[in-house]
């Protein structure tokens, strides 16, 4: 069965209860592999986890699932949100999650058939410059997400570019499998090389410490920094970031801060986020239109990409 408003191909005959499944996989890592699976005419993402992760990785989603379904209904969460957690055949796990933005833009006929997720990691491999406002907005998003995730005491634990998708023209983090809460005496080095910090990643600052090595490639990327050891490159006194922009000084002194290898030193949370916000320039429309029939003009501007457009009706 194919859905109309879609062009995937027919999927096969794999089922994992009731989704059908496209092969091949979309995407897949250490803890299993990730489908575009169909249920009742619509898409969804679904990993299936491997049978040795299934245990680890169930308790860290369903830790996430409590804590997030508190705050459901904000939208901007920063988060990609798991819609079911089931088991198959009662030997392996599956989660199902909302796919992620085709690589190529914006679709108006449904999935292509070779439909590639946005990740950061995607975004990175296209090599294109950034601009300081793209560097800027993708750090603001992903530091809402990881506030939600600190504020529960919950850390995230392997935050790279390979874990953050963007979902509907917003960056958020991804792969919950290692999340865990928050054991400030005893740190532990789950988590990708490159991306853990040298106290390890169970407490908040291995979050940050990762997360601002991310958002440097993003910041580099295309450019000459972007090859050979990324923070030094980026911290070498005098060094400049590649934009032509009075925030970018700023920007890079963020950067460096938050991945300082002294835990003591790092920038927490909250000052990092607040020094990139300081930095976000965003436009205000005033608009002399009756809120009651465009009330949802902003969502429909941001899902165009007019993301730092914040409306103000004026009736
Ligand atoms: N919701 C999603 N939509 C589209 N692609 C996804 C989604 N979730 C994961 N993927 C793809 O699958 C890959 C692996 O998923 P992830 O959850 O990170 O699993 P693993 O634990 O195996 O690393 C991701 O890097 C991404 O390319
Ligand atoms: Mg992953």
């Amino acid at each position: 069965m194919t859905h109309a408003s879609s062009s995937f191909p027919a999927p096969t005959e794999k089922r994992v209860d009731s989704y059908q499944i496209y092969e091949p996989p979309i995407g897949g890592g250490a803890n299993g592999q990730v489908y575009v699976a169909a249920n009742h005419g619509s898409h969804v993402a679904l990993k299936l986890v491997k049978r040795r992760a299934a245990e680890a990785e169930r308790r860290a989603v369903t830790r996430y699932c409590e804590e997030l379904y508190k705050v459901r209904g904000a939208s901007d969460l920063g988060l990609l949100p798991i819609l079911h957690y089931g088991a198959y055949q009662g030997q392996l796990d599956y989660y199902t999650m909302p796919l992620a933005d085709e690589l190529r833009g914006p679709l108006t006929n449904g999935f292509p058939t070779d439909y590639r997720p946005r990740t950061l990691a995607a975004h990175l491999a296209e090599k294109k410059r950034a601009t300081i406002d793209e560097v800027i907005r993708i750090a603001d998003e992903l530091l809402v997400g990881l506030g939600q995730l600190h504020r529960k005491e919950l850390v995230h634990c392997d935050i790279k570019p390979e874990n953050v998708v963007c979902w509907q023209g917003k960056w958020c983090l991804g792969d919950f499998g290692l999340l865990q809460e928050r054991t400030a005496a005893t740190s532990t080095a789950i988590g990708t090389d490159g991306y853990i910090a040298p106290e390890g990643t169970g407490d908040y600052g291995g979050d940050v410490f990762a997360l601002a090595i991310t958002l440097m490639k993003v910041a580099v990327s295309g450019s000459r920094l972007a090859t050979g050891n990324i923070i030094a490159n980026v911290s070498k006194p005098g060094e400049t970031l590649p934009f032509d922009d009075p925030r970018s000084e700023a920007l890079r002194e963020a950067l460096v801060k938050a991945a300082d290898r002294n835990q003591d030193r790092r920038l927490q949370l909250p000052e990092f986020h607040a020094r990139i916000a300081r930095l976000r320039r965003r436009q205000t429309v005033r608009l002399l239109v009756d809120p009651d029939r465009f009330g949802d003009l902003a969502d429909v501007m941001r899902s165009h990409g007019f993301t730092d457009v914040e409306i103000e009706y004026v009736q």
